[in-house]
């Protein structure tokens, strides 16, 4: 992400919390990482987007109806669908930090890859130490009473080359020369033993009486940096490994590219990936038994699946139909992210658009043109939407094909939305399972089969956010006195706004007008969410307004009530938030001007 991104990002976080879109969850207690509670503006945002999807999927189409499912699912729904066994990220862990990765978004790397096979410890081991304590102390009676730390060790052997006058150079605390300066010291003090600490040393400085790790490790750097860069890394992972000052033990080194076995963080090496289940497990009712096992769903749609009899039987369709759903889902994400796009809480908007197998691929395309035409919808622009057509080998197996609906964050290009022709593979998997025919009867061909499906899956959150980055702006505007600054404005499609009209009395003190501005907050409310504000400037309030994006405001003033022109009476002035142009109106008009730049 390029500076500026990045700095819009933490714009668009901050204006989140300030004008309470979006807090995080549990904040007064430090927050939960992945989580997070949206405040008075952020549901009426989500609310909007919501029910325009229910509009446009269910409503508006004969072909589609709707159900709820529980968020709770049973063991063998999962089991069926593949979650139990599949629905696992493969994970590795950095050897260093042990922090957790997603294996497939490493990025590609070459370089040198050293491997070093071991290390020990420069320092002697406490036993050693002991005797370096006894033989720097008194040289004859030794005491073994005295707790030393093991950083004195190398004072300690100075103190001894000092008092016995040998010629051994001081060490420059880096681990060879320590060691170098330990084994010097050995070799003389054995040469002319004056009690049995000599020898005491001499095993307490042997390997493996010392500290010895005997974990290989591999750290790879990045061509051009030097070989410093790999003992630093390594060092730190034997220390973290209990040794004081590694000396360590290189077995090769090798040129290596296209490698995603390293952490591009620091260059040490990863574990081997693992799989991690992200579904989250609970237990229902008392007992601790198995079959009390049950699952937050990861996906809304088994719920479908699992009850497509039921809703054939009582709709009554034909096929090709639909139902759809929306609901919360729940994924025990690794790396949560991005502000809410990676969240472990989230809602989806998903349509099973069940049709016979030789309409599939067909309906894969109708449905993801119909799809981007409802991002366009809303206020995202074709051009800041991509068609990621998912690679042969990225696709679930039973998938005949699948798009991702991908917008342009600030932080990259990421999924909105999948579209996913699954063929008959969910159905035929919970007949198998449940062994309750999940069939359908054409009553033409008088045959039977399992439809096929078509999955156009969104994300709530991952919208709501998609629609906030794209509505951010900051622009010119006049203040009170002409004088030009900068305004902050979310640019919603008035579709989406949470408020979509903000009324406002010129002066609060002047009963007339605020009674006529509350006449027509009355006027206005049975048919959309209206914001009433008689505090501050004019200028002001149209400026709070515009940072949370109500496209509309409505002022009373003097000529509202007739005093200058009685033609005028009775009218007020509209103002567009993006062009700030403003038009006389009369209130009697306004509910059908707004509903229909509004719906
Ligand atoms: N039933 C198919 C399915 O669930 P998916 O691609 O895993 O497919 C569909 O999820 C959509 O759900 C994604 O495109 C995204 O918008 C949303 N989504 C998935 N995981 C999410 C997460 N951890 N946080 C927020 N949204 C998520």
């Amino acid at each position: 992400m390029s500076a500026a991104d990045s700095q819009r990002m933490e714009k668009i976080v901050s204006l989140c919390k300030r004008r309470g879109f979006i807090f995080q969850s549990s904040e007064i207690y430090g927050g939960l990482n992945g989580l997070w509670d949206y405040g008075p503006l952020g549901v009426e945002l989500k609310r909007n987007l919501k029910n325009y999807w229910w509009r446009v999927m269910v409503h508006e189409r004969d072909d589609v109806i709707g159900m709820d499912g529980s968020i709770l699912t049973h063991l063998a729904v999962l089991k069926a669908s593949g979650h139990i066994e599949g629905f696992a990220d493969l994970m590795v862990d950095c050897r260093l930090t042990n922090q957790r990765f997603k294996a497939d978004q490493i990025p590609l790397q070459n370089g040198t890859v050293f491997t070093y096979e071991s290390a020990r410890d420069a320092l002697p081991s406490e036993d050693g130490l002991l005797a370096l304590a006894q033989l720097a102390e008194t040289d004859q009676e030794p005491r073994i009473d005295k707790a030393v730390s093991l950083s004195d060790s190398v004072s300690l052997g100075e103190r001894i080359v000092q008092r016995r006058n040998l010629s051994i150079a001081s060490p420059t605390r880096d681990p060879e020369s320590t060691e170098k300066f330990f084994l010097e010291l050995v070799t003389e003090l054995i040469r002319n033993p004056q009690s049995e600490w000599e020898e005491r040393f001499r095993l307490g400085y042997s390997v493996p009486a010392r500290h010895v790790c005997g974990d290989s490790f591999r750290v790879l750097v990045p061509a051009g940096e030097s070989e410093s860069k790999a003992k630093k890394t390594a060092q730190l992972f034997y220390q973290r490994r209990g040794l004081k000052l590694p000396v360590l033990s290189l077995l090769s080194k090798e040129k290596v590219e296209d490698t995603r076995e390293f952490n591009p963080e620091n260059g040490a090496e990863f574990t081997s990936p693992r799989p991690f289940n992200l579904m989250f497990q609970t237990q229902l009712g008392a007992s601790s038994d198995p079959s009390s096992i049950a699952y937050l769903r990861p996906e809304t749609a088994q719920a479908i699946f699992v009850q497509f009899k039921n809703i054939l039987e009582v709709s009554r369709k034909k096929l090709p139909f639909g139902i759809a759903q929306i609901g919360k889902a729940f994924r025990n994400e690794i790396n949560p992210r991005n502000f809410t796009f990676r969240s472990r809480e989230f809602e989806q908007m998903e349509l099973e658009y069940f049709c016979r197998a030789d309409e599939g691929m067909k309906l894969l395309e109708y449905w993801k043109e119909e799809r981007l035409k409802f991002y366009e919808n809303i206020g995202i622009p074709r051009e800041k939407l991509h068609v990621l057509t998912v690679p042969d080998q990225d696709r679930a197996f039973y998938s005949k094909g699948t798009y991702d609906i991908e917008y342009e964050f600030p932080f990259g290009r990421q999924e909105l939305e999948g579209v996913a022709y699954r063929t008959d593979y969910d159905l035929a998997q919970h007949q198998r399972a449940s062994g309750k025919s999940l069939e359908y009867f054409d009553e033409e061909t008088k045959q039977k089969f399992i439809p096929h499906v078509v999955e156009p899956s969104a994300g709530v959150d991952r919208t709501v956010l998609a629609l906030i980055c794209e509505a951010f702006a900051e622009d010119q505007a006049p203040d009170e006195k002409g004088k030009m600054e900068t305004r902050n404005v979310l640019r919603f499609h008035p579709r989406m706004a949470p408020i979509k009209c903000a009324v406002f009395p010129l002066l609060k003190n002047k009963e007339p007008l605020v009674a006529k501005a509350k006449e027509i907050v009355d006027l206005l409310r049975p048919h959309m969410f209206v914001f009433y504000d008689e505090s501050g400037a004019i200028g002001r309030r149209y400026r709070r307004q515009d940072e949370v994006g109500t496209p509309f405001g409505v002022t009373v003033d003097f000529e509202t009530l007739g005093e200058k022109d009685a033609a005028l009476r009775d009218t007020v002035t509209l103002r567009e938030r993006d062009s700030m142009k403003q038009e006389r109106i009369a209130i009697k008009d306004l509910p059908q001007i707004l509903l229909s730049r509004i719906s």
